[in-house]
């Protein structure tokens, strides 16, 4: 049975009470933190930067920092988010850095790495770098803005993967809800995101059991 890790973005939070709603994902007993950084050249639009991440880590050391840089040169910027506590960082196949040795580099001051995929990116992209990642995150919305619909396409791509790579972590990210969350693990996801979805729940924790329940085993009765 595989378990599915349930992964609220903060993106979605109030940004009036930020500390406040870190504490509430903390106690819906979600997985992790999913930590959304945008740079205005790799998406149009701007989140926010380390600051946010050590907030996260100072509010709530113990629950995991995942951080997704949607950044052109990630690579520049590992030391300052290994700094602020992000404990998996997670950079872009369209990046314009050197892949391999950014993601060695993110192992080697003994964080996770995670290589992340575009909708209209080919999979087979992926191929060289099946062996040097520790997750793999397929984008199910185009990066920049919460609230977008899932792009029910992007589906295949996590079955080919799980094909190929039956224990490594697969996340989708964008537009997750109830229904889609049971889609995208029956494909093969093992950890979901879900901002708008679970931030506008009054009650974040009931959301999270039951999409928890309703994936595990991949969705299976
Ligand atoms: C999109 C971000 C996502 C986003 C998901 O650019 O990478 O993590 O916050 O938001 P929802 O779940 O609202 O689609
Ligand atoms: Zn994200």
């Amino acid at each position: 049975m595989m378990d599915v890790k349930i992964l609220p973005s903060l993106l979605a939070a109030d940004f009036g009470r930020l500390a406040e709603e870190i504490k509430r994902a903390e106690a819906s007993l979600a997985d992790a933190i999913h930590l959304d950084i945008m740079d205005p050249h790799f998406v149009p639009n701007i989140s926010f930067g380390p600051d946010v991440v050590a907030l996260s880590k100072k509010t709530a050391p113990g629950f995991y920092r995942n951080v997704h840089l949607m950044m052109d040169r990630p690579d520049l910027y590992i030391g300052k988010f290994a700094d602020a506590g992000a404990e998996t960082i997670q950079i872009h196949i369209e990046a314009d850095c050197d892949l391999h040795d950014t993601l060695a580099s993110i192992r080697r001051i003994g964080l996770r790495n995670a290589l992340v995929l575009n909708p209209e990116t080919p999979i087979e992209t992926f191929l060289p770098y099946l062996g040097e990642i520790d997750e793999a995150l397929v984008m199910t919305v185009h990066p920049g803005y919460g609230g977008q619909k899932f792009i029910e396409e992007c589906l295949p791509k996590v079955e080919w993967l799980r094909k190929r790579m039956p224990d490594l972590d697969i996340m989708v990210d964008g537009g997750i809800n109830g229904e889609t969350a049971v889609r995208a693990a029956a494909a093969g996801a093992n950890m979901l995101v879900a901002g708008s979805y679970l931030f506008s729940k009054r009650d974040m924790a009931l959301a999270v059991s039951q999409m928890r329940a309703s994936c595990a085993d991949g969705g299976r009765p």
